[in-house]
């Protein structure tokens, strides 16, 4: 496959993605992708600037990690998305396969358009990582551990529980057979009293449920949206072993703080006592090294891989990836960085730092 990325023609950075995307998709598919607040995570990573420092040996660097057991080339994932196929029909198969030829990963959502096993066994037949699995609360805590459980013995190892976005339904009118495939049909909620806090929130998890939910599996299990430090800390004392710092992307909330300025706030309260992973408004390589330099272990990217996927499937991800990592790695020997550890706030000029 690393051949075949080198001989995609013309597109040669993620504005040329975004923009061949939006050609090759429906209107409306393309406002369900492109919904949401970008612009305040993308400015938070506009105001920053890095710091080069030339002059320094580094010969023989790399960004290699290990996350969670696994090890990984680089530090970009590939965050959840439902419905793939809406996108393009390789759907989530072609994602994960793409992530791990590329040596990284991927987090299956719970809202895959393709079963859970399909897309495992296309990774592992590939010679990749069976990929992560997004979990949302199911309403209830047998249909949500079914859903667990059935992710964990398709070969899913690391178990992602989103929670900023405790009930979400696709805002578009979905297309003839493209569903979300692994889900038990709903309960129905009662239409008595408040919709929100007697329909809606009588579905959505609590704390007691993470703590519940913690004592079902032995396998890492990582919050996904928490962007206040309290919340973090709390999710730490209940043993969860990772977070990732997430504002769903500005799809969920409008006026909630960009992710960037979450992370700093939540590295400086729970220091590294557990990975710290970050996600929303990860548009170029730099981005990337801005957010390591503020403590995250790893970034995920959201909306421009599926750029990649509906340009040209597999290797359409797979280039958006490598765009990424070379501009991460020339940011790195810029700044005098060998290895990805060696990212740190020192290397952001102290005059723009957020906070
Ligand atoms: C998402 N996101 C998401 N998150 C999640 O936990 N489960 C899901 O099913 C989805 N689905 C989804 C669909 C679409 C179309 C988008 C754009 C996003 C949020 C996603 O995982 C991630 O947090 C954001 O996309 C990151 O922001 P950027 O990189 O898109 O700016």
């Amino acid at each position: 496959m690393a051949n075949q990325v080198m001989t995609i023609p013309l597109l040669h950075n993620l504005q040329e993605y975004s923009l061949r995307a939006q050609h090759m998709l429906e209107p409306n598919v393309w406002s369900y992708l492109s919904h949401g607040d970008t612009k305040s995570n993308e400015h938070a990573f506009a105001r920053m600037s890095v710091m080069p420092r030339p002059l320094c040996h580094l010969v023989g660097g790399h960004t290699r990690l290990n996350l969670f057991g696994q090890a990984l080339e680089h530090p970009i994932l590939l965050a959840p998305v439902a419905y793939q196929r809406l996108f393009h029909p390789d759907g989530e198969v072609a994602s994960a396969m793409a992530a791990s030829a590329q040596g990284g990963q991927m987090v299956i959502s719970s809202l895959a358009s393709q079963p859970i096993e399909t897309i495992v066994q296309g990774t592992l037949q590939a010679g990749g990582q069976a990929p992560w699995f997004q979990l949302y609360w199911q309403g209830e805590r047998n249909r949500t551990l079914r859903l667990m459980q059935r992710a964990i013995n398709a070969g899913s190892h690391v178990i992602v529980l989103t929670v900023d976005a405790p009930v979400k339904l696709a805002n578009l009118q979905l297309p003839d057979g493209i569903t979300a495939v692994n889900i038990e049909e709903q309960a129905l909620m009662t239409n008595k009293g408040s919709a929100v806090f007697d329909g809606w929130m009588t579905l959505a998890p609590t704390w007691d449920d993470l703590d519940w939910l913690r004592q079902q599996t032995d396998l890492p299990i990582v919050i996904k949206g928490l962007l206040h430090p309290a919340d973090a800390q709390q999710a730490v004392e209940l043993g969860c072993d990772g977070i990732i710092v997430s504002n769903h992307g500005g799809r969920v909330f409008d006026g909630a703080p960009p992710s960037l300025e979450a992370l700093k706030h939540i590295v400086q309260r729970i220091g590294d006592d557990i990975p710290i992973l970050f996600d929303s408004g990860i548009r170029h390589g730099r981005d990337v090294f801005v957010a390591l330099a503020y403590g995250a272990s790893a970034v995920l990217l959201g909306r421009p891989y599926v750029w990649g996927l509906a340009a040209n499937s597999a290797m359409g991800v797979a280039h958006v990836i490598r765009i990424i990592r070379d501009e991460l790695e020339m940011t790195m020997a810029l700044c005098g960085c060998a290895h990805i550890d060696e990212i740190d706030e020192q290397k952001l000029t102290p005059s723009v730092k957020v906070g």
